[in-house]
């Protein structure tokens, strides 16, 4: 019997227990044996299993996280890492590997794959969509949705009160969150970390709305942003096993910036890990089932070091070294939509 593996890592998002019921649910109609590995990479290495069957996956479609729970540990940062993961690997019986994640998880993947554990398959999930090989990560467009209605939420109080927003969304190495949100919310200014902040040009813009009689503003950044004067920078310093720094407070130094420089009240309003809780969309719900349907078709075609990808609005496989070798940061074409809505 055929035993696949799956396992979610990295930032938890709405959709991934789509993935998991999808490629449960697929392997039971081809006859095959599913093994979750808990929290993510970690889980690997320490054996923390559960058997997954038809029972173990139903009434989760709707519900946001992960039930096999997730961890940012890279194997190669530990000690006898990749070892420990081949031990287990070979131990589980495992035929094939479902590593469902973003740069990190699938950047282990793909590292995987040339060191002795080809049998894997990935599956893009981040809310960030900073992707690459992949239009559109599950996930992305619940956060949205979840920020689009917070903006929509800011501007009654806002307006009420006469005052500068600075909404801060999630995006560490993209906007995308933040254009799609800012431009479905009608923000009135959108930063990205693509584009150093000038905060000159933030001022200016926000000025010339009050000057056309408006009486508040709505400013959206996301929180990897940086700003192009370099003394303005965030002090966190500490790094994950990826890495990354902790992220989040750029709002509040932009805040106090824009209400020095304008004159104008400005309060900040952190949305934070909402954007990454509760219920998954539908658009998320079914690219979710159609990615997992898929890696359970790429495992049964013995396609393996691929990774399912939403491409127009067809489902395809891409190399996975195509997915992480570089990120997808946002089409600038949409920046300058966003822009003509600024001030
Ligand atoms: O990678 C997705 C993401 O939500 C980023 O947008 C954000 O910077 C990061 O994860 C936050 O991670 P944590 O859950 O560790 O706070």
């Amino acid at each position: 019997m055929t035993t696949i593996g799956i396992l979610t890592g990295g930032g938890d998002c709405p959709g991934l227990n789509s993935v998991i019921r999808a490629v449960v649910r697929k392997s039971f109609n081809e006859g095959y044996e599913v093994i979750g590995i808990k929290n993510g990479w970690k889980g690997l290495m320490e054996n923390d299993i559960i058997k997954l069957d038809l029972d173990g996956v139903s009434g989760i479609l709707p519900k946001g996280g992960t039930i096999l729970g997730t961890s940012r540990t890279n194997p190669y940062k530990k000690e006898g890492g990749l070892e420990k993961v081949k031990v287990i690997f070979k131990k589980l019986g495992l035929d094939a590997l479902i590593a469902v994640g973003g740069e990190d998880t699938l950047g282990v993947a793909a590292q995987l794959t040339k060191d002795g554990i080809p049998n894997i398959i990935g599956v893009p999930k981040t809310i960030d969509n900073d992707l690459s090989a992949t239009d559109y990560t599950f996930g992305f467009d619940t956060a949205i949705n979840i920020a689009m209605e917070c903006i929509d939420r800011l501007h009654t109080t806002a307006e009420s009160h006469h005052r500068v927003v600075v909404a801060e969304v999630m995006g560490r190495h993209a906007g995308w969150i933040a254009i799609e949100s800012g431009i479905a919310g009608g923000a009135d200014v959108i930063l990205i970390p693509e584009i150093p902040i000038d905060i000159e040009e933030v001022c200016k813009s926000i000025k010339k709305r009050h000057q056309r009689g408006k009486t508040f503003s709505i400013v959206v950044v996301a929180e990897g942003a940086v700003f192009k004067e370099k003394e303005m920078v965030l002090q966190e310093e500490k790094l994950d096993e990826f890495g990354h720094v902790r992220l989040g407070g750029i709002g509040e130094i932009l805040a106090r910036e824009i209400e020095k420089r304008t004159g104008y009240e400005t309060r900040v309003s952190v949305f934070g890990h909402i954007q990454r809780g509760g219920s998954p969309t539908a658009f998320d719900r079914v690219l979710g089932t159609r990615f997992g349907v898929k890696a359970v078709e790429l495992v049964k075609n013995k396609k393996f070091g691929r990774m399912a990808a939403l491409v127009g609005n067809k489902i395809i496989d891409v190399p996975l070294e195509d997915a992480v070798r570089e990120l997808k940061t946002i089409d600038m074409e949409l920046y300058e939509i966003a822009k003509e809505f600024f001030g």
